[in-house]
């Protein structure tokens, strides 16, 4: 087995690759002046299952484009076998036809991407599990929440309570709590005017207590702002900010930060500074676990 390291996860194919014992080959990755993507793996597969690890974060076009001339690249030069690691899976927020005539993004995206060679495809918190229906072949949607607590565990909070930013995340805050023996709830949205909304805890007492809030995403960071001020209103102790795919686009860390959140803790699905979790040991489980491994 080989692992390949995309350029948007470096550290994260290492870690992978480290985790598996099997070697890594890092391509190398040009600009044509017209910014075309140029790619070369340098590396002959012989009929080795190759392992292409490349989140689709931002610049996300770039980076999906990346991703397709991998898996394509290694098929070409001799893989038995093509995996796809997308840990952070881009456009899948467009998951559906919100307005008329949109196109849903997710799903071409999907198209592609087994279009471009994976045999199969692993990916971490996808925004909607049932968007993984969209692929012929096997894909699979690991859960990163458990190592999230692991690590929240460590950190000995007081009498400590993890909320999701909204009812669609609960689940996601369960797999956290439990973890640590943490208790969870979410915040709940109301609807006062055509624009305003207000977030409260729905049924937890959280006064004194250090809050975790858990989301997939903090993108604008618009969401936890709002969940970190409810937070603080309702006289919470230490807030923490937790989530898998920190995209944190332009000052969104800072104006989390200045909300009065203390620390954003989040995963290596989208390598960035707050990213002290890493997804290595389940991608890796699950390659080792797949019936195809070899
Ligand atoms: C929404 O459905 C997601 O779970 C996140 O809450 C959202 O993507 C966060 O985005 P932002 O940081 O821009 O509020």
């Amino acid at each position: 087995m080989i692992v390949i390291a995309g350029s948007a996860s470096p550290k994260l194919a290492a870690r992978v690759a480290k985790q598996l014992g099997c070697p890594l080959a890092k391509p190398e990755l040009k600009r044509f002046p017209d910014s075309e993507t140029y790619v070369r793996v340098g590396a002959e597969f012989g009929g080795e299952h190759a392992v292409v690890v490349q989140s689709t974060r931002p610049p996300v076009n770039d980076n999906l484009i990346e991703l397709f001339l991998l898996l394509d690249t290694a098929k070409d030069l001799g893989a038995r076998r093509v995996t796809a690691v997308v840990p952070y899976f881009g456009y899948a927020r467009q998951d559906k036809r919100f307005k008329p005539g949109e196109a849903v993004s997710v799903r071409t995206m999907c198209k592609l991407i087994e279009r471009a060679g994976a045999d199969d495809l692993l990916t971490v918190d996808i925004h909607e599990d049932w968007i993984m229906k969209n692929f012929a072949t096997p894909a699979y949607n690991l859960s990163a929440a458990p190592l999230i607590g692991r690590y929240l565990a460590k950190l000995k909070l007081h009498d400590p309570v993890v909320l999701a930013a909204d009812q669609g995340a609960l689940q996601r805050a369960k797999g956290v709590a439990v973890e640590f023996g943490a208790d969870h709830d979410h915040l709940e949205k109301t609807r006062l005017t055509s624009t305003k909304v207000l977030t409260k805890p729905k049924r937890l007492d959280i006064a004194g207590r250090d809050v975790v809030i858990i989301d997939d995403i903090i993108s604008t960071g618009a969401t936890m702002v709002e969940a970190a001020r409810v937070v603080k209103r309702y006289r919470a102790r230490r807030i923490y900010a937790a989530c898998i795919h920190p995209v944190l686009a332009g000052a969104s860390l800072k104006k989390v930060l200045a909300a009065g959140v203390q620390r954003v803790i989040a995963t290596d699905t989208i390598e960035h500074r707050t990213s002290v979790v890493s997804v290595a040991p389940i991608l890796a489980g699950a390659i080792r676990g797949s019936p195809w491994a070899a």
